[in-house]
């Protein structure tokens, strides 16, 4: 298994560019399965998850082509299998979303429950519960989710709460119903309504994605369409968190700043400089950072995907911060990891108390799920020494060749085999 080894203490300088989003090319790429026509996706990140996914698709019968830019072409003239199987949903979750499409389309899914994950129980029930207020018939057996329809039909959903894939899910599946949904209480992320400029490019009537409200009206056929994803928020979020905890300073090309406000905003308390233009994010620092703290909750407040980057700016950061968890209920995985570095941190509940200290130690830690697994490649740039962060596996599912980009930056960091 690879690992990565950090020498720590170097502030970071340079510029990189950032990747498309991890999080919006996975639902772009299964609402390929609502049509028979090809969808081309460019800027699809380099990526594990989106490795698992296309395995998924063409397991079912999906033509996948991919180009040495990385533009992947999906076509789904025909599906053998409207299945996705337990072996790859247990290794990613966000599998989940081929429910819609499939049920949508041809009129019936067998996807396994995904099971307790590391960051939480994360069920579906509001997935189901939009498909079922849509006319599915719903059934679980032998650990798989059965979904049959004939046709789906236009509903009115209150989502219980902010879903970020149950509110994809139901989305993609009332594009081809007979008339309007109406989805409220909807997820308002930036990947929800990259998804729906996909959607509407093929041809649905998807309005209002990115607040709160989402009315789509149903039609008979989806074409096909080229697609851009837009790019990933998290991955910029991160790199700047590093730049900051480390003293440096940097420059991302390719990027969001008005997908980034919350990040951005709490990077500028910690004392950083950022200026913006349209597409770029330039970050400054001046010595250690202040402590700041921070409450996750659905977009545009604070993401949860930033919370354990910020936790490992915190643990070297001036005072104390408190870092509140409300969207997953187990996503402190990295607070014993990060503990191991010479962090002093306490949980209580979904709040950690950060005491800064004045310098991390280099030490062995291992990566628990994606997010946690960045927090320790922070730990290990800042720290003293060398850092050895084990199962990089889950890093390479959400961070296109990490150590490249963090190496353009001057870490001195490498992958061992
Ligand atoms: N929830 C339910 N019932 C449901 C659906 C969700 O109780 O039917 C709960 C979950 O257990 C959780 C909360 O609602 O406590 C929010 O979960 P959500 O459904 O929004 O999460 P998700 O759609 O499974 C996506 C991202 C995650 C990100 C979350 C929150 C994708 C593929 N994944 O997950 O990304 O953390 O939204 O923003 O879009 C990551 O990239 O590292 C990652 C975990």
């Amino acid at each position: 298994m690879d690992k990565l080894v950090i020498e720590g203490g170097v502030p970071l300088a340079g510029e990189i560019a950032v990747s498309g989003a991890k999080n919006a090319t996975l639902p772009i790429l299964t609402a390929a399965l609502l049509t028979t026509e090809p969808l081309t996706v460019s800027n699809v990140p380099h990526l594990r998850d989106v490795t698992t996914m296309l395995n998924l698709l063409a397991q079912m019968g999906v033509r996948v082509s991919i180009d040495e830019r990385l533009g992947v072409e999906l076509s789904s003239a025909r599906i053998a299998e409207p299945v996705a199987p337990y072996e790859l949903v247990k290794t990613m979750r966000a599998s989940v979303l081929v429910l819609g499409p499939l049920t949508a389309r041809y009129g019936e899914a067998r996807v396994s429950l995904p099971g307790g994950c590391a960051i939480g129980l994360r069920p579906v029930d509001q997935h189901l519960k939009g498909l079922q207020a849509m006319g599915a018939e719903v059934a679980i057996e032998h650990g798989y989710i059965s979904v049959r329809a004939q046709r789906l039909r236009g509903a009115r959903i209150c989502m219980d709460l902010v879903t970020v894939t149950g509110t994809e899910n139901i989305m993609m599946a009332a594009t081809l119903a007979t008339g309007t949904t109406v989805i409220e209480n909807a997820a308002r992320e930036p990947e929800v309504a990259d998804l729906a400029h996909c959607l509407n490019a093929m041809g649905a009537r998807v309005r209002g994605a990115g607040s709160d409200v989402i009315t789509i009206e149903g039609v008979d056929r989806l074409h096909g369409a080229r697609y851009r994803v837009m790019p990933d928020r998290i991955e910029a979020g991160t790199y700047l968190a590093a730049a900051a905890a480390t003293g440096g300073s940097i420059r991302l090309t390719g990027t969001r700043p008005d997908i980034l406000d919350a990040v951005l905003e709490k990077l500028r308390e910690a004392g950083a400089r950022i200026t913006t233009g349209p597409d770029w994010i330039a970050l400054e620092t001046n010595g250690a950072p202040g402590a700041v703290n921070v409450r996750t909750a659905p977009y545009p407040a604070f993401p949860t995907d930033m919370q354990a980057q910020f936790m490992a700016l915190d643990s070297v950061a001036r005072g104390t911060a408190l870092v509140t968890e409300t969207v997953f209920e187990n996503r402190f995985m990295h607070v014993q990891e990060l503990k191991r570095l010479g962090a002093d941190i306490e949980v209580e509940g979904n709040t950690a108390v950060v005491k800064g200290v004045a310098h991390l130690d280099g030490a062995t830690v291992m990566a628990t799920d994606l997010r946690a697994s960045a927090s320790l490649v922070l730990g290990g740039l800042i720290a003293r020494g060398a850092t050895t962060v084990e199962r990089v596996y889950h890093i390479d599912r959400g961070y296109e060749r990490i150590e490249e980009k963090l190496s353009k930056l001057g870490a001195r960091i490498r992958r061992v085999r």
